[in-house]
């Protein structure tokens, strides 16, 4: 078979229908409901205990700190009242062994460490006062605690503001002993040890912050309605009525919330979605890569969707086309057909070989490579992949399925926006737009539903957006008029300004307690 049917045939395999788009989104509503009413189900429905988004007049100095993914920051956040904010941070890529280290102690003594780095480097003089001052006094008063507000991106069951157990690890990490525990305390444990003047306040997902965060800053005064991450990994946090939390009453919490807002922002951890697999794609390629995972038939969805596994897709798929004989990728014609490794151009040593090898990013690079004949990805293949002189055919073929890896993500992303868009009613008003024939009907800020997203894949992907828009269309509930009505933003550095909004409105409870 030539190289480039042989490239069709697997990039057929990614495609995602119309139809699919559309059971999709059904069942997806479905789960959802599933998760509002009990407890254990696929779809995770946490309710966060935070029952309003900020409208950008909140105001203080605060700290936020953010484990999710590839990397560990520690900021400060000025916040200034206007929707705007200054924002200091560090950042530190996660040693791969504190990941699936053997015990908490050993991942959480490393944040406390690089808490005291931070405090030390940009708010030394607070640090040295306070150490200071602690030589005579026991402990530290109120107003010298730092609050912080910690963004922890894993599924957690929270009991309230700056409580909640770990139900399970994501994303590669893997610390048996954490699972059960409050992450909160063990924080603050390590935080204490290091006679730090901080306080956790607030636990956060990074979708909830991040929904925090674009309400704070997004134009006009509409709130936002759901905050996503389409990064390493993939979740939503929306804003539910808290009526329809109904197992929220079954867990005796819901009368504390009376005669508030009448909402909850709840984590939906999407990323679980359909782990039974009765909607979801399935490719050979997504059931080795799941088979070979460290949490295999966990994360269904977020194994389709994010960053941390699209590039072992398409390293998957590649090495299949490799093998196959009557397919000439990578091929090296001068090569000894009796040894496997002879006949490619892939060199032994390349990551190409090796589970995890192939970064998201190539993805990027590739579907948005629009130098003379592939010339960028043919160097990077080159450079980064270790694969001698790739052919322009060569280079054609891997974008064409990177491309067809990425529009999949996407559309499947699409599925999660309608279904909280759908399920929340938010286009019902003022206009049924989608039975609608107004074609004129203009957008404004009445009838708009802001959404906020952030992650490399939205930010990096070459037109994400525009892939899950053209989804979004496909839906009958939303078609073309609701799809203008959907107004996406980035919310850049969200987790970090979106934990200081939580903690700050963690201490405004907190005060209201005591006065
Ligand atoms: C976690 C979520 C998180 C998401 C994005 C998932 O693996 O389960 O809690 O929000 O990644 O970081």
């Amino acid at each position: 078979m030539a190289l480039a049917a042989g490239a069709e045939r697997v990039a057929a395999e990614f495609e995602y229908t119309k139809e699919d788009v559309n059971r999709g989104v059904q069942e997806f509503i479905r789960q959802m409901d599933e998760g509002l009413q009990k407890q254990g189900a696929t779809m995770s429905q946490i309710p966060t205990y935070v029952t309003a988004v900020p409208n950008g007049t909140e105001k203080g100095l605060y700290m936020a700190v953010d484990l999710g993914g590839t990397n560990f920051r520690v900021c400060s956040i000025q916040l200034h009242g206007n929707s705007t904010f200054s924002l200091t941070q560090s950042k530190v890529k996660i040693p791969q062994q504190l990941m699936v280290a053997k015990t908490s102690h050993e991942l959480f003594a490393f944040l406390a460490k690089q808490i005291e780095l931070f405090l030390k480097t940009h708010h030394n003089d607070h640090y040295v006062t306070h150490v200071e001052r602690r030589k005579s006094y026991v402990g530290f008063t109120e107003e010298q605690v730092f609050s912080l507000g910690f963004t922890f991106s894993f599924p957690v069951q929270q009991s309230g503001i700056n409580k909640g157990t770990l139900i399970r690890w994501t994303k590669g990490f893997d610390i048996h002993d954490t699972v059960g525990k409050d992450v909160c305390a063990l924080l603050q444990k390590e935080i204490d040890a290091l006679h730090l003047p901080v306080r956790v306040a607030a636990l956060v997902n990074d979708t909830v912050g991040t929904l925090m965060a674009r309400s704070y800053t997004s134009p006009g005064k509409t709130g936002t309605l759901l905050g996503a991450i389409f990064g390493t990994g993939t979740n939503g946090a929306y804003v539910e009525k808290l009526e329809r939390i109904t197992k929220l009453k079954k867990m005796g919490g819901v009368s504390a919330f009376e005669g508030e807002t009448g909402d909850m922002i709840i984590n939906t951890e999407w990323g679980s979605f359909d782990n039974k697999m009765s909607v979801l794609p399935n490719t050979p390629y997504d059931r080795a890569l799941d088979k070979e995972s460290n949490n295999p038939g966990i994360q269904m969805f977020e194994k389709r969707v994010s960053g941390m596994f699209l590039g072992e897709i398409l390293r998957r798929a590649l090495l299949t086309l490799v093998e196959d004989k009557s397919v000439p990728l990578f091929s090296d014609e001068h090569s000894n057909q009796n040894d496997f490794h002879s006949t490619t151009t892939i060199h032994e040593a390349s990551p190409l070989w090796r589970q995890w090898g192939l970064d998201t990013s190539f993805l990027s690079i590739t579907s948005g490579d629009n130098s003379a004949g592939l010339k960028v990805t043919r160097q990077t293949l080159e450079n980064d992949y270790e694969v001698s002189a790739p052919s322009a055919e060569d280079a054609e073929a891997v974008r064409l399925i990177a491309s067809a890896i990425g529009k999949r993500a996407a559309r499947l992303s699409a599925v999660a926006i309608a279904a909280v868009v759908i399920s929340t009613g938010k286009l019902e008003k003022p206009a049924d737009i989608a039975t609608s024939n107004n074609a004129s009907l203009e957008v404004n800020e009445d009838n708009i539903v802001d959404i906020g997203v952030d992650g490399s894949l939205v930010e990096f992907y070459p037109n994400f957006e525009d892939y899950i828009r053209e989804a979004l269309r496909e839906i009958p509930q939303i078609g073309p008029q609701g799809e203008k009505r959907i107004r996406i933003g980035i919310a850049k550095d969200g987790s970090g300004v979106g934990a200081a909004l939580i903690a700050l409105v963690a201490d405004q409870g907190r005060k209201s307690e005591f006065h």
